[in-house]
């Protein structure tokens, strides 16, 4: 949704004056990569560490809990509360309350803006119940499965965006036997204002009768709610999909090489070692190092009396590939990670509390092609995914990749380098 990440690794920052650079980051851009540059600060061990910033609020109340559930200060009780979610879950809220009714916070929380702060008051809670739900097992295209699903694609949307859905239905999220079962669900809030003439409640549930494709439950469809769609999502994904291989969440306006991405992912699992490597598996377009956005008026902002630090190595930009079983261990840690606005950082927080960096994999394309890549004939056969794409558009995407299967049937998927870290 917030696909502005930027990879320092495709900016030539000695080829552009650095006050451009720093205007291109400030204005533009949500979290920009600050890959090998030492002149910030470095990245802290763990990124919520308090001091010198007393006063961010999410450091704070992160912090709060994290004293109070270590396990080496507190060993028994940490043991309890975590096998008792009543317990732990009230002493989230007392802890929380507490840090909120401090002074120094209090001051604070008043200049933050009106959609943090209505962020703040909710964000302790997570359990909101579901309105809709797919009708296979697990998401649409589930029936007389005799293997396990490969890929499930979850993709975010919200209730008025109906022809994404189509197009994407139509396209790249087509369900059955693509070398191997792929399935669909699209994951919805409630729509915020409703047109009193269109109750697209009752539309959603005819799609829903239709398709069976919806998974929906009952919060504010807001930009600031997406990370609730990631935490539920994994928490279903836990109790209904247990053998799916991999899932794949993305963006309504994306475009998926689906067929390349099944390729691609059965590689991953005839590597050797790969039943070790899956519970680590997550690629995509990794962000490192970013900073969070500090323009007021930006969709990304947040303040620094919210947030300080760096960000952790993230996936940004639209969509992201990771095994399900990765998903159950992001269920589980999650629940000790106080919910972010921006997903994609959240989803980076959490992958940092188990210890795993994802993966970059150039064939993910945030922006877009390069325009000399966008005018090639195959250009689309080497990539996994492309960015900010219209309905319209991917239905003639869909169709021209179909026209050119012949001529194009031998481009090879552009390089995976697996740079940085691996898991
Ligand atoms: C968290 O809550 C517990 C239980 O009320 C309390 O003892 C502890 O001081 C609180 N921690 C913070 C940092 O507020
Ligand atoms: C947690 O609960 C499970 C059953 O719900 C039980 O088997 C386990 O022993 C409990 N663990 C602790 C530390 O109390
Ligand atoms: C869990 O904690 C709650 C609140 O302290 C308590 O009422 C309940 O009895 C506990 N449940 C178990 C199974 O220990
Ligand atoms: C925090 O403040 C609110 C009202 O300002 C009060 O109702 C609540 O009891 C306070 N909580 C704690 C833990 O002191
Ligand atoms: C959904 O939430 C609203 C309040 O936000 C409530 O009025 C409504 O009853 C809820 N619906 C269901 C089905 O839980
Ligand atoms: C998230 O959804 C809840 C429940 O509908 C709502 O009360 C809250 O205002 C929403 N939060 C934001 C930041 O929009």
């Amino acid at each position: 949704m917030h696909g502005l990440g930027l990879h320092t690794n495709k900016i030539k920052v000695k080829n552009i004056p650095l006050l451009v650079w720093l205007t291109l980051i400030y204005v533009h851009f949500v979290a920009p990569g600050i890959l090998n540059n030492k002149n910030f600060a470095p990245l802290p061990t763990s990124f919520w560490a308090l001091h010198p910033y007393e006063d961010a609020f999410w450091n704070r109340v992160q912090l709060a809990h994290d004293r109070y559930f270590n396990p080496i200060l507190h060993p028994k009780y940490t043991k309890r509360a975590m096998n008792n979610s009543t317990l732990y879950e009230s002493l989230l809220k007392q802890n929380f309350s507490d840090v909120t009714n401090l002074t120094s916070i209090r001051r604070n929380f008043d200049k933050l803006p009106q959609q943090m702060q209505d962020f703040v008051r909710h964000m302790q809670r997570r359990d909101y119940p579901t309105l809709l739900r797919p009708d296979g097992v697990c998401g649409a295209g589930a029936k007389d499965e005799k293997e396990p699903t490969l890929l499930l694609l979850a993709i975010k949307t919200t209730e008025l965006n109906f022809k994404n859905r189509q197009a994407i239905r139509r396209t790249w999220g087509q369900v059955g036997w693509v070398a191997g079962y792929v399935r669909r669900v699209f994951l919805l809030g409630k729509e915020s204002h409703e047109e009193p003439s269109v109750d697209s409640s009752k539309l959603l549930q005819l799609e829903n009768d239709h398709y069976g494709d919806i998974l929906q439950w009952n919060f504010t469809d807001t930009f600031f709610n997406l990370t609730l769609k990631d935490v539920l999502f994994w928490s279903w994904f836990s109790d209904f999909c247990g053998q799916t291989r991999f899932i794949f969440k993305g963006d309504d306006d994306i475009f998926v090489n689906t067929p390349n991405m099944v390729t691609y992912l059965q590689h991953q699992l005839m590597k050797p070692r790969a039943h070790k490597t899956m519970k680590d598996f997550m690629v995509g377009d990794v962000i490192r190092e970013a900073m969070p956005n500090r323009v007021s008026d930006s969709k990304y902002f947040i303040p620094d009396a919210f947030y300080r630090g760096l960000y952790p190595a993230y996936a940004g930009g639209g969509g992201v590939v990771y095994s399900g079983l990765l998903a159950k261990r992001l269920h589980s840690v999650s629940k000790g990670v106080h919910l972010f606005p921006i997903d994609d950082v959240y989803v980076g927080m959490c992958m940092m509390r188990l210890k795993i960096t994802p993966v970059h994999h150039p064939g993910f394309f945030t922006f877009d092609l390069p325009q000399k890549d966008a005018e090639q004939l195959c250009s689309y056969h080497n990539i996994l995914l492309v960015h900010r794409r219209s309905p319209d558009q991917l239905v003639k995407l869909w169709a021209e990749l179909s026209k050119t299967q012949m001529q194009c049937w031998d481009m090879p998927l552009r390089d995976a380098q697996e740079k940085g870290d691996k898991p």
